[in-house]
């Protein structure tokens, strides 16, 4: 609509006038919002505008490459990717408590965020993908002392950089609404909420690089699934979970000895209260089939059907 319109196109004379010919930086997590925020400044700046991508190894199946592939490869935006998968797993060795991993992954990545900025000269601004809800949200803590929810691209404390947020007036919906008008790819537009330690409190306990695979993998099939259910814009966020213990089980003439994997889907408006998602027995069925076929160590599939309250919707 006419108002959507507007909106990109004073901020985009906003953000000229401001940063003037200086350098801007952007902490990308390849979600919405900063995906949103780096579309609209390269538009506005161009070349002055410098993203990094930090990939903590804890993304799902083909994440990295589709945020490398539409944002530099469609939109041409200068992004510095970086390989810290290891740096994450080695500090996440041996902890398995949830509130121990989220502070250790927020931890490192503004680390490797800090590291990659230094190497950068002359930058005098930090944009980042706030939203309005995000503004609102940080003024009270209700929901930071059930967890400690890191937003990726948290800012480095002891950088000196003016802010830019050009999304911080906005709602979801309308920073959605503001990438369609820019033209970005529907799985970037539409990509469901993905929290930033990743698939680090998606199996639960210690994180082993076996246990992600398990995780990376069963998710994948479950949205191929709900995708070909036609399900995905109906279903606010749906993921898979390892709970970590083994049950018996039988294939062919074998007995097995495997892990569980947990389905969860819910739907929501802000995620701070949800109800459990109404998936179909046959697409469940479906899912359930193929993760065991598909994944190895899976001879388990069960369905979390506990709304929040009483439970959250990540596991940790
Ligand atoms: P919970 O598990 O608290 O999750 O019911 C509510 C919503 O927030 C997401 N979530 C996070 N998002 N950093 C984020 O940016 C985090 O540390 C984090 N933890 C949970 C979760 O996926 C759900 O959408």
């Amino acid at each position: 609509n006419w108002s959507m319109d507007d909106f990109i196109d004073l901020q985009i004379e906003h953000i000229r006038k401001e940063v003037g010919d200086k350098k801007v930086l952007l902490g990308l997590s390849g979600g919405v919002d900063s995906s949103v925020v780096g579309v609209l400044l390269h538009k506005a700046i161009g070349t002055q505008l410098t993203s990094i991508f930090v990939d903590h190894g804890l993304l799902r199946k083909n994440e990295a490459d589709e945020v490398m592939d539409s944002l530099v490869g469609k939109f041409g935006l200068n992004i510095i990717k970086v390989d810290a998968q290891d740096r994450f797993l080695s500090k996440l060795k041996g902890v398995s408590d949830p509130e121990k991993k989220r502070k250790i992954i927020g931890n490192e990545f503004i680390q490797v965020f800090n590291d990659e900025a230094k190497k950068l000269d002359g930058i005098d601004f930090l944009a980042q993908g706030t939203l309005y809800t995000d503004v609102v949200e940080s003024g009270t803590d209700t929901a930071q002392t059930i967890k400690s929810h890191h937003n990726v691209g948290g800012l480095p404390k002891d950088m000196k950089f003016k802010l830019i947020e050009p999304l911080n007036t906005l709602f979801k919906d309308e920073a959605r609404e503001i990438g369609e008008k820019l033209g970005m790819p529907e799985n970037l537009v539409w990509r469901q909420p993905f929290p930033g330690p990743g698939l680090g409190i998606r199996v639960l306990g210690e994180v082993t690089p076996e246990k992600l695979k398990i995780v990376r993998d069963s998710d994948w099939v479950l949205r191929d699934e709900i995708k070909k259910a036609g399900l995905d814009r109906d279903i606010w966020q749906y993921f898979t979970v390892l709970p970590g213990f083994r049950s018996v089980g039988v294939m062919g003439d074998g007995r097995t000895y495997d892990y569980t994997i947990a389905i969860r889907g819910v739907n929501s408006v802000d995620g701070m209260t949800a109800d459990f998602a109404r998936i179909p027995w046959d697409v469940l069925q479906n899912i359930s089939t193929r993760i065991v076929n598909e994944v190895d160590g899976i001879n388990r599939v069960v369905y979390d059907i506990t709304s929040k309250p009483p439970a959250t919707i990540e596991w940790e």
